[in-house]
């Protein structure tokens, strides 16, 4: 039998639990990505309710949707009396993906002679609309100024992406990628409650070099900074992601700057901050050491017998340091269970928060989905037991918002 521990490693944060999706395909020839959409939106929790323009059967089969679904699928107003009423009425949000330059100027211009169109006017929801479609029509002023219509009346927008398009020629057009599609839907069901704020997060390991060849490094993944830059987003932040290398995909919305050594980490923080933050994150796995010295062209191996290290610089430390300095978090990996060095940590590095990691932990730490972690600040602790990290990503911010309110609440009460 497996542990409950394995069972919650594997399972993963639902974003879209219990929500109901209403997913309008229009005739794009990006629409045959709809059967992955469908099939990541209910890996995400959500319930999906597909409705299809006539055009949008040309490049998919309401068949194809409706298996992905496992609902009936909608393709004409008459084919169930009232559902263009019904259907809004049930679902908490609806998503047009792909959008078609001519649905959105339907929707802009209050059009409603299909189904989905229809019920785009009955729906009185939250509204993400995906467009795609050649770059030169993407461009085009009539459809920008529809664009900006539906988005001045508070409908969201992700992507198109830039690329090389079906039609051969290359732009912007392509239908953003499934995952921030999701990242798009999730965001408009979440709080915005750090609305305003601008984060940094730096994450994943640097690499120190030896040689044009070899490098210390460490087994961070990146995995972490990576779920808190996305959630910062989807609670509506201005996000700014530094990062070591990783194999991990940039989450669409976050500036990304990449990193290769410690040094380029402080210069591209110190940077960031100067511009100005509310907190800074510091989940990266930054050497503590690097060579002395680096040979110009690689070592040979015979003559190498121990390799000198220096301390490379603390970047908290010099952060932390300055008179105009955002909150900020550190990470602590240690493996063992005492707190005493993370406390010490964040006193004598003027932390306000610290993040406590035993990486010895059974699915804590380094490479894993998930995390066991203990948030620790002036106030007091939270320990959050064994979650994905995405979950952790967001007990810290929770964290964060709490003593940024409590902290400001003396300030607001003399004004
Ligand atoms: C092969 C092919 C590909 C097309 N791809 C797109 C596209 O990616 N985006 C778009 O806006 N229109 C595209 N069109 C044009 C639309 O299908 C056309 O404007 C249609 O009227 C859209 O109808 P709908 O918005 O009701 O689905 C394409 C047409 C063809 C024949």
């Amino acid at each position: 039998m497996r542990s409950s521990s394995a069972a919650r490693r594997n399972q993963k944060l639902k974003r879209l639990k219990n929500r109901s999706v209403l997913l309008g395909v229009s005739g794009g020839v990006a629409a045959y990505k709809t059967a992955d959409l469908v099939r990541r939106l209910k890996d995400d929790g959500a319930s999906v309710t597909v409705m299809m323009t006539g055009a949008a059967q040309q490049f998919i089969t309401p068949l194809s949707l409706q298996v992905a679904s496992q609902n009936t699928v909608y393709t004409s107003i008459f084919q169930d009396p009232l559902t263009h009423i019904s259907l809004p009425a049930q679902a908490d949000i609806m998503l047009i993906a792909p959008a078609t330059a001519n649905i959105i100027a339907k929707f802009a211009n209050g059009i409603a002679d299909d189904i989905l169109s229809t019920a785009f006017l009955a729906f009185q929801g939250p509204v993400v609309v995906a467009p795609s479609m050649n770059w030169k029509m993407y461009e085009h002023p009539v459809f920008q100024a529809n664009l900006k219509r539906l988005l001045s009346l508070g409908i969201r927008q992700v992507g198109p992406e830039s690329g090389p398009l079906a039609c051969g020629e290359e732009g912007a057009g392509r239908l953003a990628e499934v995952a921030a599609i999701i990242d798009a839907v999730a965001a408009a069901m979440t709080e915005q409650d750090l609305a305003g704020k601008k984060v940094i997060v730096s994450a994943g390991p640097t690499r120190e070099y030896l040689d044009p060849v070899r490098f210390i490094s460490n087994r961070s993944s990146g995995k972490m900074g990576f779920s808190i830059a996305r959630a910062a987003l989807r609670r509506g932040a201005e996000v700014v992601l530094i990062s070591g290398p990783t194999a991990l995909k940039s989450p669409s919305g976050a500036v990304l700057r990449q990193v290769d050594t410690a040094a380029q980490m402080l210069r591209a923080v110190t940077e960031e901050t100067e511009k100005g933050a509310s907190v800074l994150i510091m989940a990266a796995a930054v050497a503590d050491f690097r060579p002395a010295e680096q040979a110009r062209t690689k070592m040979e191996k015979q003559r190498v017998r121990a390799i000198a290290l220096d301390r490379t610089e603390d970047i908290i430390t010099r952060i932390a340091s300055r008179k105009k300095r955002p909150f900020i978090v550190g990470f602590a990996a240690e493996t063992g269970p005492d707190l005493k060095r993370a406390m010490l940590k964040m006193q004598t590095k003027k932390m306000d928060m610290i993040v406590f990691n035993d990486v010895t932990e059974e699915g804590a730490g380094f490479e894993t989905d998930t995390n066991s972690v203990v948030i620790i600040d002036r106030k007091g602790k939270v320990r959050t037991g064994l979650r994905s990290k995405d979950e952790i990503a967001d007990a810290i911010l929770d964290r964060y918002l709490k003593i940024k309110t409590r902290l400001y609440f003396p300030i607001l009460l003399k004004n």
